[in-house]
């Protein structure tokens, strides 16, 4: 039996489509939509109306400053690809309700990151201009469902097998390949086919952990980078916390100010908390971890001084989730500081260039010593977020003399 023939049966249990989702996207797909016909037809199904009336007003659509109360202008405002989008979503939650087992920890961590990865996706793309605004919320929120196919096919071995993800130090897909001879990403494929997505869909989904595509801007190019950027920020759980550092600068981000990066970064939390209790109610939604003591504290901002590029860029993105402004130091192997007694906090792989003046020095070093070398360069982020916390916490509650 070859790998795709295995996949069939991990399908068999997904629901059909939502009639009314199939319906609404043969009406939308017409020349001249009937915006009056479509209002009439979405106005059948109140789940799927609340979720437009909830997207009409929501920020993610941007310029919305008045609450929308008619369906039927909320879907003027939203327009077709919007209306698109608000039907896959809805098309989501019946995913969810045809998958039995339960996501180690608890559901919503394992859609937090999807709809994470869904709305950076979405982000990516609308600030770097690119075609790709029917397609990409959807892909960014079914990029993962794969996993739950396997979790549903073999729940116990699945279950160990994400247990192994840390103990082995190796990411998930590789080990999912081991086992079943696939891995999520080409069961994510399987479930598209099954429900008639387009093949973009399919293949994108399908190539989320290949190495980036020379196309910087491809659409699976922008849902690696979003997965990155969301287990860098550390919103939800998809079982796989390691990243790879290879080739980040052929990702799209590279592309991106550092202003708008840091505005997508630090709004991230608050917009994947808003359409998660959108999708599966507010009772439902345990709110992103937030760093509490951290995020009271007035902020120093952190200066990051690592020779290797990507790993700066990572440990800065991790600050920024934080809430700490960040500044970027070391190039041609030295330090730019200047003043190197008015720094606050940094971050460095040399801590002896920095005199004692400094308010907080932390030794990169001893966390990426610890780690060692690993394949595919792909470093635990879940791990270094949390070892980072943990040196800032120590500064920001001194304890008592
Ligand atoms: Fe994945
Ligand atoms: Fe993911």
């Amino acid at each position: 039996m070859t790998a795709i023939e295995s996949i069939a049966p991990l399908t068999q249990t997904l629901r059909p489509f939502p009639i009314i989702a199939d319906r609404v996207l043969k009406l939308v797909k017409e020349e001249d939509v009937d915006f009056q016909e479509l209002t009439q037809l979405i106005s059948t199904d109140p789940m799927l109306t609340s979720l437009i009336l909830g997207l009409a007003n929501s920020p993610i659509y941007g310029t919305i400053n008045r609450r929308i109360d008619s369906l039927h202008r909320a879907i003027l405002i939203l327009g077709r690809d919007h209306v698109v989008e608000a039907v896959m979503v809805h098309i989501m939650r019946s995913v969810k309700d045809s998958i039995q087992e339960s996501w180690p920890d608890g559901d919503i961590y394992f859609w937090q990151h999807n709809i994470a990865v869904g709305i950076v996706t979405r982000l990516l793309t609308t600030n770097l201009h690119l075609p790709y605004v029917q397609q990409s919320l959807v892909v960014g929120l079914l990029h993962d469902i794969g996993k739950l196919l396997l979790l549903n096919f073999k729940p116990q071995a699945y279950l160990q097998i994400l247990e192994q993800v840390e103990k082995f130090k190796t990411p998930l897909h590789v080990l999912e390949k081991e086992y079943f001879g696939f891995s999520h990403a080409e069961a994510g494929y399987a479930a598209c086919e099954k429900w008639n997505l387009p093949t973009e869909f399919a293949e994108t989904i399908s190539a989320h952990h290949d190495p980036p595509d020379s196309d910087i801007n491809s659409l699976a190019n922008l849902v690696r980078n979003a997965n990155l950027i969301v287990k860098i920020a550390g919103i939800g759980k998809g079982g796989d916390p390691y990243v790879s550092t290879k080739n980040l600068a052929q990702l799209p981000h590279a592309r991106l100010r550092w202003s708008t990066m840091q505005q997508i970064i630090m709004s991230l939390s608050d917009v994947v908390n808003e359409l998660t209790s959108m999708i599966f109610g507010s009772s439902l939604v345990v709110h992103t971890r937030v760093m509490r003591p951290l995020q009271q504290m007035p902020k120093t901002p952190v200066f990051v001084s690592i020779i290797d590029k990507d790993e700066q860029l990572l440990v800065r993105y991790i600050l920024t989730s934080m809430g700490y402004s960040t500044r970027a130091d070391f190039q041609e192997n030295k330090s730019t500081i200047r003043d190197k007694d008015a720094i606050g906090i940094i971050v460095t792989d040399y801590p002896d260039q920095f005199p004692r003046g400094v308010q907080m020095i932390i030794n990169y070093q001893e966390w990426r010593t610890e780690q060692g070398e690993q394949p595919d360069n792909s470093l635990n982020v879940a791990s270094l977020r949390n070892w980072l916390y943990k040196q800032l916490l120590l500064e920001a509650i001194p304890a008592a003399a």
